[in-house]
């Protein structure tokens, strides 16, 4: 793993990656190529000269361009003689994908077979595939959803999504996977349960909850709120990546999960308290819990059986919820200038307005 190319590296989770590799792998050359739709910003990792923390343009490049122009991933291949492709780019919301599904079939679809066959065609004519990985990062929602006795979700599950979001990640599962089985391209997968952490983009459930209750603004809980998310601290997620990169099998796919699972309620009425004990102006916060009409075709529960990333690569999650939340509502609390930023920048209070009018609630 020498230079790497990261894709949607300005969004949520892509970000905290570079600036965990960075650290981990000092002498690695990391490009980033993100399109900065409403989800990137370079608030998360400004471009290389301009960041204290980010090392010097000799060894981090940011490259503002869409996944499915084939020709600009092709010269970055051969331009920064690429061998390692971590793959982040994508659609991520499922509101969204229900308002309007167009773009996840593009970029999630398109996008990831657009990248599989730069790889298969500029690796393959330059000495062929050896020294080569192409990892793609997925989701736990492609398995469908669990009744409250189910297993969790192993490697083996079938697929069963349920979203257009959902679908359009699975379907570059598959298109990932056969590129190893057709072409021996030496891919490997994590499919890893839901994130939070720094620099999480606020239509989330958790960044969203903090930022409306700092404001006063309504909570907005789905349905009955009973629904089971497998939560996973961002920075543990990017750990897992690393060792996936570093001593994963090629072919092979890991889930990756947090452990935790409590129900949406009980997750906001934590970050409530542990809002009321950090800013306590607005106390009690749970006063602006709000129910509002449920998600369309809303999974009940996802949870992840994570004994093959822990057996094989020993990775394990470092942090539990409670400490995850707290270290994610002092990073948002330390921030508002990047709090502001992204909701100048990003039609973050228009798409809260749409989403929860669309919800029979007035804000
Ligand atoms: P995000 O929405 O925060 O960021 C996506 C990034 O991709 C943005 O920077 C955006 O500008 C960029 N992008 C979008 N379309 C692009 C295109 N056509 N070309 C280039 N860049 C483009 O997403 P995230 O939450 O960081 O998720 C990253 C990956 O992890 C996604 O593949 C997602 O499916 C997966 N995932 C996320 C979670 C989660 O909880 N957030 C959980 C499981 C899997
Ligand atoms: O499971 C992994 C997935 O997690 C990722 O693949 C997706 O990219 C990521 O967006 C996330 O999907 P979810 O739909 O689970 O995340 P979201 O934060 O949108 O919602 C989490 C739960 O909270 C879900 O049950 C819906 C509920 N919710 C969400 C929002 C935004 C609410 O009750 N109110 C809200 O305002």
């Amino acid at each position: 793993m020498q230079n790497i190319l990261v894709t949607g590296g300005a969004g949520f989770i892509g970000s905290n990656f570079v600036h965990y590799l960075l650290k981990a792998e000092p002498d690695v050359q990391i490009v980033n190529l993100d399109a900065l739709t409403y989800a990137g910003s370079l608030e998360n990792l400004p471009a290389a000269g301009c960041a204290k923390d980010l090392p010097d343009a000799e060894q981090y490049h940011f490259v503002h361009g869409d996944i499915c122009n084939r020709e600009l991933v092709e010269d970055l291949l051969r331009q920064y003689q690429i061998d390692t492709i971590v793959h982040f780019a994508a659609e991520s919301h499922v509101d969204r994908s229900i308002l309007g599904p167009a773009p996840f079939v593009q970029t999630n679809l398109v996008g990831t077979f657009t990248l599989l066959e730069s790889a298969r065609g500029v690796w393959g004519e330059s000495g062929g595939f050896d020294g080569k990985r192409f990892h793609h990062v997925s989701t736990d929602e492609v398995f469908g959803s669990l009744t409250p006795e189910a297993p969790a979700f192993s490697e083996t599950t079938p697929y069963d999504p349920r979203s257009p979001y959902s679908a359009s990640k699975a379907g570059s599962d598959h298109l990932v996977r056969a590129y190893f089985h057709t072409y021996g391209l030496p891919v490997t997968l994590t499919n890893c349960s839901n994130n939070y952490g720094p620099y999480q983009f606020p239509e989330k459930l958790i960044p969203l909850m903090i930022l409306n209750a700092l404001r006063g603004e309504p909570l907005p809980v789905y349905g009955d709120g009973r629904q089971i998310r497998d939560w996973l601290y961002v920075e543990d997620h990017c750990e897992a990546i690393h060792l996936v990169l570093t001593k994963g099998k090629p072919g092979e796919t890991y889930n990756v999960g947090g452990g935790n699972q409590p129900c949406n309620i009980d997750i906001v009425r934590q970050i409530c308290a542990i809002l009321d004990e950090f800013h306590p102006d607005g106390a009690p916060h749970e006063r602006l819990i709000t129910y509002v009409t449920d998600r369309p075709g809303h999974d009940r529960r996802y949870a992840m059986d994570i004994t093959k990333i822990q057996s094989e690569l020993g990775w394990t999650p470092r942090h539990d919820l409670t400490s995850g939340l707290r270290a994610t509502i002092e990073w948002y609390l330390s921030h508002p200038e990047w709090v502001a930023a992204i909701a100048q920048q990003s039609g973050y209070n228009d798409w809260l307005e749409k989403n929860y009018a669309k919800r029979g609630g007035k804000r």
